[in-house]
């Protein structure tokens, strides 16, 4: 691993530091509901700052493909941001136009300012290379050099997390340094016994990662929506859960490797099901191969992996010396159906080792079940990334700042 860091760009004082920030925070009505990507930022900030240097912060929200939408707009982000500085942030209505030159040119030595959303602007997230390079040559009028530290998006080739970095010196911040130290240890030589805990909706997402890892772990745990496709896999009825069609030859083949490496991939034995997908939907606790076996007949959705299943994953997770541990175990937004992913979370807080919330729904997930961070070895404030990196797979806005696996 050879990333350039903050040193490496010399001298910050007086100089103007754009700093790519992932601040893509979950919003209610207008009000942030997790501020953990905020609160992420804030060593890289106090670095930069305590530095002397101008910060001009730049992030997306959303996906808003190229448009402006209000909903998706980083002011509210900026007010908490100050909160949490305790000092005045400015906000620039605009990315790089008129009122983020203006705000940026009244920044003194130490000063903290937000951009516009990246994403209002097509060149960010274009296609074309042209394009985004045009929109990175806009961006890098901002200041004299970047900090690229948002590790949620070091996955995506787009213009402020790659060309900006090709056309203005660059280097990684303190949050990128920090996930990868953690997922390094997760990939070179994790301790043993090693527990993968895959939840989510969608099994598709997940089998890049299934794949790289049955050879590199002890168990893979499976709940989630994206459980129901491996039940079905197994020739069970899953009444209306959600299910992945295309995904079962996949899935069953995924099984039968396992068996032939002795990777236990760990199943439901039961399942909370309900009669509708609602917070307060009539529910019942059904055995993994009888969901249809309820009142609610073929309309039965499962929401939540059962208590056995929860008390048997929380045993694997508990007796693991490595976990790491991507997507909710059920509907967890629902009080009915979040208790497998509060007894995965508890358990993951017991670990004698090394355990890890990977990814924005899942960290969301443990706060909004009242766990605070300290109680795990990391929470990474990157899904698609850590798992892409978990993958194996090239991460252009790692590369670009010298990064090699
Ligand atoms: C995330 O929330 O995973 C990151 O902010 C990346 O967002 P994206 O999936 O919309 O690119």
């Amino acid at each position: 691993m050879s990333l350039r860091t903050i040193e490496s760009l010399g001298s910050l004082a007086g100089k103007t530091v754009i700093l790519r920030c992932d601040l893509n925070v979950p919003l209610k009505d207008g009000e942030i509901t997790d501020d953990g990507r905020i609160r992420a930022s804030l060593p890289t900030l106090g670095a930069l700052t305590g530095a002397g240097a101008r910060v001009v912060v730049i992030s997306h929200l959303g996906r808003p493909d190229g448009e402006v939408v209000e909903k998706y707009s980083l002011a509210p982000v900026a007010a908490r941001l100050s909160e949490l500085l305790g000092v005045d942030v400015p906000f620039a209505a605009d990315t790089c136009g008129p009122s983020a030159k203006a705000v940026v040119a009244s920044l003194g030595d130490g000063d903290v300012a937000v951009m516009e959303n990246l994403r209002f602007t097509p060149g960010e997230t274009s296609k074309s290379a042209d394009e985004r390079r045009a929109f990175a040559g806009q961006l890098a009028e901002l200041g004299d050099v970047l900090v690229s530290d948002g590790f949620g998006v070091v996955h995506r080739k787009q213009a402020s997390v790659y060309e900006l970095a090709e056309i203005l010196p660059s280097s990684a911040g303190l949050l990128i340094a920090s996930e990868l130290d953690v997922l390094d240890r997760l990939t070179a030589s994790p301790q043993k016994p090693y527990a993968v805990v895959l939840g989510g909706s969608k099994v598709s997402d997940k089998l890049g990662v299934i794949e790289h890892l049955l050879p590199r772990v002890d168990s893979i745990l499976i709940g989630g929506g994206m459980l129901f496709t491996f039940l079905a896999a197994q020739g069970h009825a899953v009444g209306a859960s959600l299910l992945e069609n295309d995904q079962l030859d996949t899935v069953r083949g995924y099984l039968d490797e396992a068996t032939k490496r002795g990777v236990d991939i760990v199943l439901p034995t039961d399942v909370v099901v309900a009669s509708t997908f609602a917070a307060d939907a009539e529910h019942v606790v059904r055995p993994a191969d009888s969901i249809e076996n309820t009142e609610f007949g073929d309309a039965g959705i499962g929401l939540d992996i059962g208590p056995d299943t929860a008390a048997a994953f929380a045993g694997v997770i508990r007796s693991s010396k490595t976990v790491f541990w991507n997507g909710p175990m059920g509907v967890f937004e629902f009080d009915a159906f979040s208790g497998g992913t509060k007894t995965v979370a508890q358990a993951l807080t017991e670990v004698d080792g090394l355990s890890v919330v990977g990814g924005g729904d899942s960290a969301a997930a443990v706060r909004a079940l009242g766990f605070s961070d300290d109680q795990f070895g990391h929470i990474s404030t990157g899904g698609g990334a850590s798992l892409e990196f978990l993958e194996g797979k090239h991460l252009p806005g790692l590369e670009v700042l010298g990064w090699q696996a």
